[in-house]
């Protein structure tokens, strides 16, 4: 994690001692950055994982592990009603190649995940509840950067998150605290942008490139998302969204490009035709893959939130600085 200034650090642990928070994905690349951000701020964290290499990483990123499954009612339901509650729904895995059919199973067990994370924490003295989506919700947006209060025309993909964010506002109209993040592109030295990026490029392999040459995306460091996560708890208005993006959109093939420029490697691409892309991943990745998805922050820095690294170019050197430790 990127360091904040001592003093900023004393003056949040006195503001947040003996805050006690709950969070689920908690050992995935989000979550264990947010794990990290949360116990540096002197809150006790409790960390939802499914698995015992799971626990491990919550307990080195400074939470509790809490065993058990979003699927199934457990144990782990009595520790959920924290003061604050982060819900990083995963994505439940289903194979590299997806069809309408897995999006379906998708939507149900999202729904599933939810409800025995929200009903467990329902009634209680939890102040708010950030539940974490994904811009993909939105669908395609064109080059202008949306708000969110745009329309929302999900693609194939998005519509896996529909069923359980349509009952999020239901569970909002019941009363609970919760506010909504989506989340654009997150990058860091973990999850696609280590597999995709970083270890193609520092390996001297060929970097993946589908379809046409670089849709506009919105990015964020996943440090900057781990606090932007912590100051919508703080900041954020139960029943709102907000998108959690930079600024300034990107073609998607400046990842690699902009990575191997500041790491001083060669980029070799293999660039993967649609037609190709569509056999191997399925329509409803190919489709989301290939879309342009801008999104706007202007609601997020309303809230007074700063971008500890508002370019890519910045949060790549962070990336590379990381690597070299
Ligand atoms: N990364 C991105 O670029 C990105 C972009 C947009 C949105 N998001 C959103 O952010 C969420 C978190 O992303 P991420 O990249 O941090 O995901 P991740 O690295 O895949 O982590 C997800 C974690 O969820 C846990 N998990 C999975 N199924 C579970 C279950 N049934 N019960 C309990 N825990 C379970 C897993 O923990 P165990 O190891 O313990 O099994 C895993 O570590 C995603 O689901 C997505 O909606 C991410």
């Amino acid at each position: 994690m990127a360091g904040s200034s001592p003093a900023r650090q004393t003056a949040h642990m006195a503001l947040d001692a003996g805050t006690t928070t709950f969070v689920t994905g908690a050992a995935g690349f989000i979550g264990m950055e947010l794990v990290r951000v949360l116990s540096a701020r002197g809150h006790q964290v409790f960390g939802l994982t499914g698995s015992v290499e799971g626990a491990e990483r919550v307990r080195r990123a400074g939470g509790v592990p809490v065993q058990g499954d979003l699927l199934q009612s457990g144990k782990w339901q009595d520790e959920a009603p924290a003061d604050w509650v982060f819900h990083l729904a995963p994505h439940p895995v289903c194979g590299p190649r997806l069809t309408r059919r897995h999006t379906e199973s998708i939507a149900r067990a999202r729904v599933l995940m939810d409800s025995q994370l929200l009903e467990a924490v329902e009634g209680g003295a939890t102040r708010r509840i950030i539940y974490l989506s994904d811009t993909s919700y939105y669908g395609p947006t064109g080059r202008r950067g949306i708000t969110e209060d745009e329309p929302v025309t999900a693609s194939a993909w998005g519509r896996c998150l529909t069923p359980a964010l349509d009952r999020v506002d239901g569970y909002v109209l019941a009363g609970l605290p919760i506010v909504t993040a989506f989340t654009g592109w997150v990058y860091g030295t973990g999850s696609w942008f280590r597999d995709r990026v970083i270890k193609p490029v520092m390996g001297g392999r060929r970097v993946l490139q589908v379809g046409r040459p670089g849709p506009w995306v919105s990015p964020i460091h996943v440090h900057d998302c781990a606090r932007a996560l912590v100051h919508l708890a703080e900041h954020g208005a139960a029943g709102s969204r907000y998108f959690l993006v930079n600024r300034d959109p990107i073609r998607m093939h400046e990842f690699a490009e902009t990575f191997a420029r500041l790491a001083d490697r060669p980029l070799r691409v293999l660039r993967v035709p649609a037609a190709a892309t569509r056999l191997v991943l399925g329509p409803v990745l190919a489709d989301y893959l290939q879309a342009d998805a801008v999104f706007s922050n202007i609601r997020l820095r309303g809230l007074g939130f700063h971008f500890r690294y508002p370019t890519l170019e910045q949060g790549l050197q962070e990336v590379l600085g990381a690597l070299d430790e």
